[in-house]
């Protein structure tokens, strides 16, 4: 398929001034997953292949990645997929519609793992706030990382919330869930000796504040 049109088809194109809606997106009131950091965009190529009633957007601040993506999905079986090449961060708020999200997955997002970079992590309060506004009360939070310090800081982070519960406990949180889809990015990293912990969380509340 001619790649100009599965740009058009798969790229989202947000408008400055409207919020974006992704029921009129997908043209359906199906549930939205949306995955930050979609990297090359193996796990959206499986999920929406196995899940055509979910519709997935992925985000990604790499256009090489993006166009990785691209050339991994075709319409007749990854129609329910639109990517967003941008930078998510706490200004999601001026441009997508509040809690219209179901789930949210970030996998294995950089762990900056220099004191000096700790700024960097994804995962932050203001980046939590963020998370809060795009998800549905009782939407799902997925994280998983192979970093154990990084795994630390996140929970540290949630611990310090009130709106989320986890899902987890120091035992499950190193168990592959039984609804993964295991990525290449997974298996080396476990074979390496830090295999992934899956922290999952349930948005339970709105933010109090
Ligand atoms: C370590 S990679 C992991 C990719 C993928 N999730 C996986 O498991 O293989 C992290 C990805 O997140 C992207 N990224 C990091 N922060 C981002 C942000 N705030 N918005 C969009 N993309 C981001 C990076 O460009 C990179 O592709």
């Amino acid at each position: 398929m001619d790649n100009d049109y599965k740009l058009k088809y798969y790229v989202i194109d947000k408008k400055d001034d409207e919020l974006l809606d992704f029921s009129k997106v997908f043209n359906n009131d199906n549930p939205i997953y949306l995955e930050i950091g979609s990297g090359k965009g193996e796990l959206i190529q499986l999920q929406s292949f196995f899940l055509k009633n979910i519709n997935f957007v992925g985000v990604e601040i790499k256009s090489k990645r993006i166009l990785n993506t691209i050339k991994k999905l075709d319409i007749v079986h990854n129609k329910n997929v639109r990517l967003l090449n941008l930078f998510i961060d706490e200004r999601v708020k001026d441009w997508v519609k509040a809690k219209t999200v179901e789930q949210i997955i970030i996998f294995h997002p950089d762990p900056w793992p220099k004191r000096k970079h700790f700024n960097r992590r994804l995962i932050q309060h203001a980046f939590i706030d963020s998370l809060s506004y795009l998800l549905k009360n009782n939407g799902i939070l997925k994280i998983s990382t192979d970093h154990p310090d990084y795994a630390e800081w996140i929970i540290k982070h949630f611990r310090e919330r009130d709106e989320y519960i986890p899902l987890f406990n120091d035992e499950s949180r190193l168990i592959f869930p039984e609804d993964h889809f295991t990525t290449y990015f997974d298996e080396l990293k476990a074979s390496e000796g830090y295999p992934p912990q899956f922290l999952y969380y349930k948005k339970i509340k709105d933010i109090e504040r």
